[in-house]
Formats: C-alpha cells, sequence, structure tokens
C-alpha cells in the first residue's frame, strides 16, 4: 500500500490521473528555491526590479477605487474582463497601429493563464506546435499538460528561420505557431520586421494562427521599434500581453488581444477556469493606468534596464574568458549564454551556488532537454553592485572550468 512518507496519509485512494502524475515540477521554480539562499546574487528569476514598483501612485489608485467604483470593484464580473479596463485595453492597442475593439479583449490572470487557455482550446493530445528552439519554459509546461508535441525552430539573430519553419509545417501539421517575437525569453532575441512578414506570409499560406506571447514589447531600451505581428498579421495573430513586467506581477494581470469570435471560446474556456480575472486587480490598474502615469513609469524602467544590461555586458566583456558567446538583447529582462560545446552548464550551477552566484541552464527551454551548453542571465533584479559582483564569481567559475 503506498503510503506518504510525511503524513501517513494513504495514496492511493487517491486517484490522480496517469497525466498528472507524470507532470513535472518546474525546474524554474526548483532553482529559485535554491538561488533564494541568504548571500546568493540571483540572475536566474524573470523578476522585474521591486524597486521600481510604483507603489505610491499604486496606493492612491487603490484609493480611487474604492471611492469611485466602491462594492463594485469587490464583486463578481465579466469573465471577458471589466468593461472599462477591457476599452482602455482595445484603445492603446489601437493608438499602437493595431485597431481593436472592446470584444477582442479578454483579460487574464498573466500571460501565463492566457497561454494555458490557448493551450486548453486547441490542443488536442499529440497535436504538434510550432516554437522557436529554445522557447519559453512556462508555454511548455502549459503545453504539455495538454500532451502537445513540439516542431521546433531554430533562431538566429533575426528570430525564426522561416525555411526551417516551412519543412516543419510541411512535415508535422502543427495547430499552431508559438512565437515570444520581442526579447524572447530565453535569448533576448527579437524578431526582424523582414521574418514577421515572413511568417505571417507563411501562416496565411498554410492556414496556421500564430500565437505571439509578447510581455516584453514595451520595454525597448535600444534599437528601433518593428510592427507587431498583429499589426502584420490582423486576424490571423492572437496577441498575449502583461502588466507583469511594466507595473508589478504579483497583481496578475494579463489579457489577449484576438479575433471576437475566437475570443467568444476563450471566454467560454475561461468561465471553466477561474469565473473571471481578479475584479479589484482589474479596477486598479484601469485607475492606474488611466491616470496617464503609466507611460512615464514605463520609461523609468526603460533607463534602468537599460544601464543593467550594459553595466552586465560590460563585466562580461572584461572578465569572461574567451570562447563564451552571449546575445545583448535590445530589451527585455534576459541574456543567453553560450559556453564551449564540452563545458555543462548544469554541472556547474552547483558550484556557482557554492560561490553565491546562480543562473537558470539551458536545458529546460529546449523541448527536447538539450543546449547543456547553455544558460540564460537576468539582468533586471540585481542591484548594479550585485551584477558586477556576480559575473565577476562566475567569470572565475567559467575559468577554472573552461
Ligand atoms: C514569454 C513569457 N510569457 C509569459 C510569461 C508569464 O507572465 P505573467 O506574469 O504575465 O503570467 C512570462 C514570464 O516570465 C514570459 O517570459
Amino acid at each position: 500500500m503506498l503510503v506518504d512518507e510525511k503524513t501517513g496519509v494513504q495514496i492511493e485512494q487517491w486517484k490522480i490521473a496517469p497525466h498528472v502524475v507524470e507532470l513535472e515540477a518546474s525546474i524554474i521554480r526548483e532553482i529559485l528555491k535554491i538561488s533564494s539562499q541568504p548571500g546568493v546574487i540571483s540572475f536566474a528569476g524573470g523578476l522585474p526590479a521591486p524597486e521600481l514598483f510604483p507603489m505610491h501612485d499604486l496606493q492612491l489608485a487603490m484609493e480611487e477605487v474604492v471611492k469611485k467604483h466602491g462594492a463594485v470593484a469587490f464583486q463578481y464580473s465579466f469573465s471577458r474582463g471589466v468593461p472599462p479596463l477591457r476599452e482602455l485595453l482595445a484603445q492603446w492597442a489601437t493608438d499602437r497601429g493595431t485597431a481593436s475593439h472592446v470584444d477582442n479583449i479578454l483579460v487574464t490572470a498573466g500571460a501565463q493563464q492566457a497561454i494555458e487557455l490557448v493551450a486548453r482550446a486547441f490542443v488536442d493530445r499529440g497535436d504538434y506546435i510550432i516554437t522557436e528552439y529554445p522557447t519559453y519554459v512556462g508555454a511548455l509546461q502549459a503545453f504539455n499538460y495538454y500532451q502537445a508535441r513540439y516542431a521546433t525552430v531554430e533562431m538566429d539573430s533575426e528570430g525564426m528561420i522561416i525555411e526551417q519553419a516551412r519543412k516543419k509545417i510541411r512535415e508535422y501539421k502543427p495547430k499552431l505557431i508559438y512565437t515570444v517575437s520581442n526579447f524572447q525569453n530565453p535569448t533576448g532575441i527579437t524578431m526582424s520586421e523582414k521574418r514577421r512578414v515572413e511568417l505571417v506570409e507563411l501562416a496565411a499560406e498554410c492556414n496556421i494562427p500564430i500565437i505571439d506571447d509578447n510581455p516584453y514589447g514595451d520595454i525597448r531600451f535600444a534599437g528601433r521599434d518593428v510592427p507587431s505581428l498583429k499589426e502584420i498579421g490582423g486576424d490571423r495573430v492572437i496577441t498575449l500581453r502583461s502588466f507583469s513586467k511594466i507595473i508589478a506581477p504579483g497583481l496578475r494581470l494579463g489579457w489577449m488581444n484576438g479575433p471576437t469570435q475566437i475570443m467568444n471560446y476563450f471566454e467560454k474556456v475561461k468561465q471553466c477556469t477561474d469565473l473571471h480575472t481578479n475584479t479589484l486587480c482589474q479596477y486598479i490598474i484601469y485607475e492606474y493606468v488611466s491616470s496617464g502615469k503609466l507611460r512615464e513609469h514605463i520609461e523609468t524602467i526603460i533607463k534602468d534596464y537599460r544601464a543593467k544590461r550594459d553595466l552586465m555586458v560590460q563585466t562580461m566583456r572584461e572578465h569572461f574568458p574567451e570562447g563564451i558567446k552571449w546575445t545583448e538583447p535590445e530589451g527585455g529582462l534576459f541574456l543567453w549564454v553560450e559556453l564551449p560545446e564540452h563545458v555543462s552548464a548544469k554541472d556547474l550551477l552547483p558550484k556557482a551556488v557554492e560561490m553565491k552566484v546562480a543562473y537558470v541552464y539551458g536545458e529546460p527551454f529546449f523541448p527536447d532537454g538539450q543546449g547543456h551548453n547553455t544558460l540564460r542571465l537576468n539582468f533586471s533584479n540585481a542591484t548594479p553592485d550585485n551584477i558586477v559582483e556576480g559575473i565577476k564569481r562566475l567569470a572565475r567559475l567559467l575559468a577554472d572550468s573552461l
């Protein structure tokens, strides 16, 4: 008889579904546990800088919500999201070149829930999904739950290599294309305008929808803006957005923008999941954004993250040994490091933690578990002093290991 070691509870009587028994815990969450040990300088998480959270303005927004909206803000609300916030988000998209109606918008508990809704709504067991190689690990977790399979496409500095995508589509007949087109997690790569046009053309030719997961698009600190996939592809594209990186992730507020009829389906799927996104948080964000302070706040984030990226890259140039490559992203929160082929970033992590520095090794971002010599560094969360010290520690570790 199976008995829980700690509690003595008999496990057998709980008939957990086999696909749930098989689920793996997120390796990143495990690494975050290790890296939150005292004294460890962590480049592991995808955390924004907490000192930049607009605490005072959020407090004002909260007071405004209670005064202006009262009990409505604490009541059950629509599965699609509260109307004033949806109107604001539709207007925001329209102002940026994607004409959007309030019915195109569905508010979610972060972009992660939006990915989960996509997986629920589209993926039947065994379906193929086109993803970048590597790709966002949280998306793989969501898709894995529904037993998706992956047709992966490598990237160069301009994003997905379209000829490879074309071949994979022919071979695997995927249900959808999932991309993180801006400042990708984990690599920091942004898809060029040319590739966006080509990807939309390919999707049209093969009649496949594109899911553009875009939580980082507003955090551009170098280079020039490129039109969004939705601007180019219209109703062929569903965009997933989030306030996590531009306001605060604890609010758990994201949204989807897609064709009305498709959003009608998502609304029903969302109803099964959680009825609706937290009403109070929707009103707080609505009041905060409509006060006009978000634009200025994003400027502050951009300035801070630009300086941190510059500092990280500069310190890597000065201290990393020869033979190591890395991306220099024009926005977002991450850069991606490639070690020489014979070095395993996973094997090095315990030694790094002993030296009180942490990162995420690359393998979990590859659906087939490859990428042993890669790792992701986050530059938004550590202080400037810790960035310099942490990179110097990593450099010492790498110099000893190469
Ligand atoms: C590409 C990508 N999509 C989605 C998410 C989830 O974001 P949210 O906090 O909005 O759920 C993240 C978070 O790191 C991400 O990097």
